[in-house]
């Protein structure tokens, strides 16, 4: 990775040797090059949407565990939407060169991106389902901009996911996601990746993936698609000129309510004051997750299950 200093900032440049990392892989983990003092100045900015989204009650966003004393909020949809974020944050965004990074990660001339999910979940253990984004590979890429160091981030080797038999096929990735417990890998099939704040991830989202952590968390999170790309011919996008990858219209600044809603599948609603207990006490005493374990088991008896995961006692590993 090279670092070029001018008038003190820091501008990292993707190196062959993260190129290959990528390519052989499926992820590669890069520091962002903004220095310790901006990257507090950006927490700071980022914390104070959270509170404003919930202050607010900003309707786009998803809740994935919420408890008797604590909404949870998982993740804030669009964030960098003026209703929300007073200082607009793509000025940060451009100053880490996500899209020369892509650029040089996929060879695609220019980048554009349809996501932009801030991860703000509160101090409670949390355990995704394995899953994969996409069917198919180099289609899009993601990545996870850390403004708080976090361990866990779970991705599969990429060499065992493009083998023809595959032990873990979409169609029971899927059928597990609705159950409670996600899916238990052995720990030689998969990376694991923790970061610091300031850590950029890019990783393929066809390789199976799962988030994973022990504690609070702040991370913008965002996916890429190729400019020149049949998919998304049709869509809108729109080129901030300090910026080196297009947005769609509906992650603009001051993209309206409707054009939100129109593009954002969330429209969350905490679950009722009994659920709410229910999931405290799981918490702490997993009488659910026993339950879920044992049906879990008898129905995919090879396939192992995370027994404690989403609970005080969940483990690393
Ligand atoms: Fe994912």
């Amino acid at each position: 990775m090279l670092h070029i200093y001018i008038s003190n900032i820091s501008i990292v440049m993707i190196g062959i040797d993260q190129i290959n990392f990528f390519k052989q892989h499926g992820w590669v983990k890069i520091e962002c090059g903004l220095s310790d003092l901006q990257i507090d100045d950006l927490f700071r900015k980022t914390k104070k949407i959270v509170d404003i989204t919930k202050k607010q009650k900003y309707p786009f966003i998803r809740l994935y565990h919420d408890y008797f004393f604590a909404d949870n909020i998982a993740a804030v949809e669009a964030p960098l939407n003026q209703e929300i974020s007073q200082e607009n944050i793509y000025y940060y965004l451009s100053k880490i060169n996500l899209g020369q990074s892509i650029s040089k990660l996929t060879n695609w001339n220019k980048s554009c991106c349809s996501l932009i999910r801030l991860f703000c979940m509160e101090n409670f253990k949390y355990s995704g389902h394995w899953h994969r984004d996409r069917e198919e590979i180099n289609q899009v890429v993601q990545a996870s901009f850390y403004l708080k160091d976090e361990k866990g981030f779970k991705i599969r080797k990429k060499f065992l996911e493009i083998k023809k038999e595959n032990r873990y096929p979409n169609n029971l990735c899927l059928d597990i996601n609705n159950k409670l417990l996600p899916l238990k890998l052995n720990r030689d099939e998969y990376d694991i990746i923790d970061a610091k704040k300031g850590d950029i991830i890019f990783f393929e989202p066809a390789l199976l993936h799962q988030g994973k952590y022990d504690n609070s968390r702040l991370q913008f999170h965002m996916r890429f698609h190729d400019s020149d790309s049949q998919e998304i011919i049709n869509e809108k996008l729109y080129k901030y000129d300090f910026l080196d990858f297009d947005i769609f219209e509906h992650l603009k600044f001051d993209a309206s309510f409707d054009a939100r809603k129109e593009k954002l599948d969330v429209y969350s609603k905490k679950n009722n004051t009994i659920s709410r207990i229910k999931n405290l006490i799981n918490y702490f005493i997993p009488y659910r997750n026993l339950r879920s374990y044992i049906m879990q088991k008898t129905k995919y008896k090879v396939y192992n299950f995370d027994l404690y995961a989403n609970t005080i006692l969940q483990k690393k590993i």
